[in-house]
């Protein structure tokens, strides 16, 4: 039995994480619950609940002092890249001091087998070049970006540095269950579905569309990038590495809401309003890298639309 500490382990990916790990292993979950839900969390005596931010370098260190951890997955973060040009300063404190601080903490335990930090496709930014290679040309837009990018590049860092055993992980467009769509930053598909909620008890409904609705995401769900996170730390080859996790297929949005309407046999009215600053047109990963290490996504987007259905409506 593993002792897994998950930082973000209440959020949309963290708490299907510490779900799945607490089948056989001990997970500690910190989540200050900005926008993770303790509900997420199923009711297990191997999953230990601590409310409180990674920014909080009292409860970290007393934490990672008290405890020896096999695995660390820093999930913690402002995710919302639109957020982060609203709240750049807040987005610094969370998405890159955070990191820096964990880094230092970790340098002392010898025991750590892995600690996996999430970086995310939007260090790519805008330039056009398409499938984007771990060593694609990186141009960050946004505070967002820069701060993931920095803190990835000093988690690699300190595993050639200092012998701390690191991997990080790009994520492209995850969607799935309990993804919070109540903010108005939160991921797209879960703002879809969640529309389709209110439209059943309100028919003025509607979803904002920013921009034409031609740009594009590779989508992955839920279930293939938890696979993608447990190949990762449990692989030698990839210590010290960066990995796109993507499944190397993109969807327009408008095709995205096309498809949803046709999965539930309903259109969803939609309102276009002009893009937000700093969105990326297209977005699609080469997942060379990752298949290398044996990962292959099982989810389409039908199919993982197909699922998410099942589950939320
Ligand atoms: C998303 C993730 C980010 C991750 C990145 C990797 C969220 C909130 N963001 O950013 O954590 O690092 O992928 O690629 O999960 N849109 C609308 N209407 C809406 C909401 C969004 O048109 O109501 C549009 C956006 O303008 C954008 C697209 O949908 O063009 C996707 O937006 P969003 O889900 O926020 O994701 P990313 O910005 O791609």
């Amino acid at each position: 039995m593993s002792k897994i500490l998950i930082t973000g382990g209440a959020g949309f990916i963290g708490s299907t994480l510490a779900n799945y790990y607490s089948k056989n292993h001990s997970v500690v979950v910190v989540d200050d619950l900005s926008m993770g839900k303790q509900e997420n969390l199923i009711e297990s005596k191997n999953i230990t609940f601590i409310q409180g931010s990674v920014t909080d370098r009292n409860l970290m260190s007393q934490l990672l002092e008290k405890q020896q951890f096999d695995y660390i997955f820093h999930l913690a973060a402002i995710a919302s890249v639109a957020d982060s040009v609203q709240r750049p300063v807040e987005t610094h404190l969370v998405n890159f001091d955070s990191v820096f601080y964990l880094l230092e903490l970790v340098k002392k335990q010898s025991g750590l087998k892995r600690l996996l930090f999430s970086s995310s496709a939007a260090v790519y930014g805008d330039e056009p070049t398409l499938p984007k290679q771990e060593e694609s040309v990186i141009r960050p837009l946004t505070p967002y970006a820069i701060d993931k990018f920095s803190a990835e590049k000093y988690v690699v860092d300190y595993c050639h540095l200092y012998g701390v055993p690191t991997s990080a992980v790009r994520f492209f467009n995850v969607y799935g269950p309990n993804q919070n769509p109540n903010s108005p930053y939160s991921g797209v598909i879960s703002i879809v579905m969640d529309c389709y909620k209110q439209l059943s008890k309100n028919k003025n409904t509607f979803f904002t569309m920013f921009g034409d609705g031609n740009q594009s995401r590779d989508f992955i769900y839920i279930d293939d990038v938890i696979k993608a996170l447990d190949l990762i730390v449990n692989s030698k080859e990839t210590l010290g590495q960066v990995y796109n996790v993507g499944t190397g297929n993109s969807v327009t949005l408008n095709e995205l809401i096309h498809t949803i309407g046709k999965l539930l046999d309903k259109d969803l009215p939609v309102n276009y309003e002009s893009e937000r600053e700093g969105d990326i047109r297209e977005s699609l990963a080469d997942i060379s890298k990752i298949k290398g290490i044996g990962f292959e996504p099982k989810f389409d987007i039908k199919e993982g639309l197909r699922n998410y259905i099942k589950h939320e409506l």
